[in-house]
């Protein structure tokens, strides 16, 4: 069996899963448009393999910067990630070809969490003031929610900032003029996860910076970063995680973060520490955040991620002019990868139930699991 991760349909939505022989996934055909005017340019078809052969679906046109807003109902019009409209040329299409892609490849991958449990103790910049966590008050009673009075439990954050833990900066967070975090566009939900190991130069200089040169010996073994993908920089910084140094880590540097944006083209670069480089004007971050460029910050686990072959799933908040986003990210890594969890492995629905309850803890200013299973508060 291989698996083929096919831009061609819906971008990185799409993967095929195709048996050595037997070829699972209907043959649509496309039409491709660019920009606002949704002229036709370029019929595109999806190539099924035949018997054997290993034929990848490809498109070929580069994506327009663009953006193009549809009124028209799906699935009339599909706006592609990146700009780019793609109509389907049958309207009697479904949209089955992708439940189908769902049943046939993504339920059966393995997914790994890269993201920090937020802790009131979690590593914060220094600029930034401690956060808080406290059992929520009812208004009526003056006195916090419990399960036994008020049949649920609530939960109130003091949050001193919204950058914080694994994160995705919106470029507003430098410039007033690109995306805040309720204007990031849902497109970013999914992409190619391309990982660039550089944890052996910062074995022997904690601060390295990634270089140019090390995304080309990247792609001189991997091949070149696919456009419009996320890139994150495993430096292994975080496995110490809580005791880590936000003084001093390994760095992106400027011109490994122009390169590629403006040479590949990629969606957004990631790296483990809480900022980019350690210069005094975070030059790495301002320039890509200035640029309107989002830049994924305390991601953890790529120790776990292959340097292809995945996608990144991204779950990111909706405060109103905020700059910083909370952020799950969860890799989607092909199923013969060895970490990760496949769906349906642990109890979902309903989920696990726990021996023992979960507990407000004054000391550690946060709920934790009670050492006894009769703990109920
Ligand atoms: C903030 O948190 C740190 C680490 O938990 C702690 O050492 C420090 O005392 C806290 N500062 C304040 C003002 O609460
Ligand atoms: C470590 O890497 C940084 C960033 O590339 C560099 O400025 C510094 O000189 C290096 N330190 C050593 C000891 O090589």
């Amino acid at each position: 069996m291989r698996v083929i991760f096919s831009s061609a349909v819906l971008g990185t939505l799409a993967l095929a899963l195709l048996a050595d022989s037997t070829p699972t996934v209907p043959v649509h055909h496309y039409y491709v448009s660019s920009g606002r005017s949704l002229r036709f340019t370029k019929p595109l078809q999806i190539h099924m393999p035949e018997h054997g052969s290993q034929n990848q679906a490809r498109r070929d046109s580069d994506t327009d910067s663009q953006s193009f807003v549809s009124e028209e109902p799906w699935p009339s019009r599909i706006i592609r990630p990146g700009g780019t409209s793609i109509q389907a040329a049958s309207s009697s299409s479904d949209g089955q070809y992708l439940w189908d892609t769902y049943d046939s490849v993504l339920s059966k991958m393995r997914y790994i969490d890269l993201t920090h449990t937020i802790t009131p103790d979690i590593p914060i910049w220094r600029g930034f003031g401690n956060i808080t966590f406290s059992q929520a008050v009812s208004k009526l009673t003056e006195q916090p929610f419990e399960y036994a009075k008020d049949k649920f439990v609530a939960t109130a954050y003091k949050l001193t900032t919204d950058q914080m833990g694994t994160q995705l900066d919106a470029p507003a967070h430098f410039n007033p003029y690109y995306a805040a975090s309720d204007e990031m566009p849902a497109t970013f939900a999914l992409r190619k996860l391309v990982v660039i190991d550089m944890s052996a130069q910062v074995l022997k200089n904690s601060s390295y910076a990634l270089s140019v040169a090390d995304v080309l010996d990247w792609e001189k073994q991997h091949g070149r970063i696919p456009a419009m993908s996320v890139v994150f920089v495993r430096s292994d910084w975080s496995k110490a995680w809580p005791y880590v140094n936000t003084d001093v880590f390994p760095q992106v540097s400027l011109e490994a973060v122009q390169f590629l944006h403006l040479k590949r083209n990629i969606l957004f670069h990631g790296h483990e520490p809480l900022d980019a480089d350690m210069t005094p004007n975070f030059d790495a971050e301002a320039w890509a955040l200035r640029n309107g460029y989002a830049q994924a910050e305390g991601v953890t686990n790529l120790h776990l991620v292959p340097p292809t072959g995945c996608l990144l799933s991204t779950g990111f908040p909706k405060f109103a002019g905020g700059v910083g986003n909370y952020v799950r990210y969860v890799a989607v890594c092909p199923s013969e990868w060895k970490h990760g969890v496949v769906p349906g492995a642990t109890p979902e629905a309903p989920l696990p139930k726990f021996v023992n309850p979960l507990v407000w803890n004054e000391e550690k200013g946060r709920r934790v699991r009670a050492l006894s299973q009769k703990a109920i508060v």
